[in-house]
């Protein structure tokens, strides 16, 4: 079974080899859209990242955003993003726990979880997005993106619980076995979990990846 805990630890010790999902040669083009789709989006935006990992994408919204801070649970992976460069832009780095991400002050027009939906329980993504929505101003922009579901993908799902939620066995560089939910959400189930007074909800589908934005009520 995953827990919050388990998961955490799992990109804890993963932390040295994860930048290497972005260094496969099949996946430059959908990476190369995904660059400027949100370079684009969070142009003069006050981003809040949840989940920032290593800074991989903070270091691009670094780009054109006017601010951003950027959270994660976990020590290993922000000392990893807080020795990168990232220019002119004010990037604040903080440790803190996705559930509690309403939690966060600041006065953000945007908010970005990348690579996060598919580790949560399909119980839980309302939940995540309330919490979420909790930290932005009224209006702001949503940014999501995660995996599509991939035929013969090297890692297979090994099981399915319930719920629905999909997991699948990792294996790290240094022999560490973990259990990891990763779910595949469709379009509808996305649709789904995004309140109805959103606006402007915009899903693409890339060969790896998927996108959506909207923005939370006024
Ligand atoms: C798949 S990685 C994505 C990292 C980054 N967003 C990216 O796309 O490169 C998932 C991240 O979630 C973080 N994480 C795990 N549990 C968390 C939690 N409860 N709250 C915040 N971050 C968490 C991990 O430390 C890891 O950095």
């Amino acid at each position: 079974m995953q827990t919050d805990e388990s998961l955490a630890a799992y990109y804890a010790r993963r932390a040295p080899e994860f930048e290497a999902v972005y260094a496969r040669p099949e996946r430059q083009p959908d990476l190369r859209q995904v660059t400027g789709w949100l370079e684009g989006l969070v142009r003069g935006q006050d981003v809040l990242e949840v989940a920032c990992g290593t800074g991989y994408w903070t270091q691009v919204m670094a780009r054109s955003a006017r601010s951003l801070v950027a959270a994660d649970i976990n020590a290993e992976v922000l000392a990893l993003a807080r020795a990168k460069a990232y220019g002119q832009c004010p990037v604040t780095f903080l440790q803190a726990d996705a559930w509690s991400v309403g939690d966060v002050q600041g006065s953000f027009t945007a908010g970005v979880a990348l690579f996060w939906w598919s580790h949560m329980a399909r119980s839980r993504t309302r939940r995540f997005l309330a919490e979420l929505h909790r930290a932005l101003l009224p209006g702001a922009l949503v940014i999501l993106a995660d995996n599509l579901p991939l035929a013969g993908a090297a890692t297979p799902i090994s099981r399915t619980d319930a719920e629905g939620n999909t997991y699948q066995e990792r294996r790290l560089r240094t022999g560490e076995r973990f259990e990891v939910m990763k779910n595949y959400p469709s379009e509808a189930d996305l649709r789904a979990a995004v309140p109805g007074a959103a606006t402007a909800l915009s899903y693409t589908p890339l060969s790896y990846y998927w996108l959506l934005s909207y923005r939370r009520s006024a």
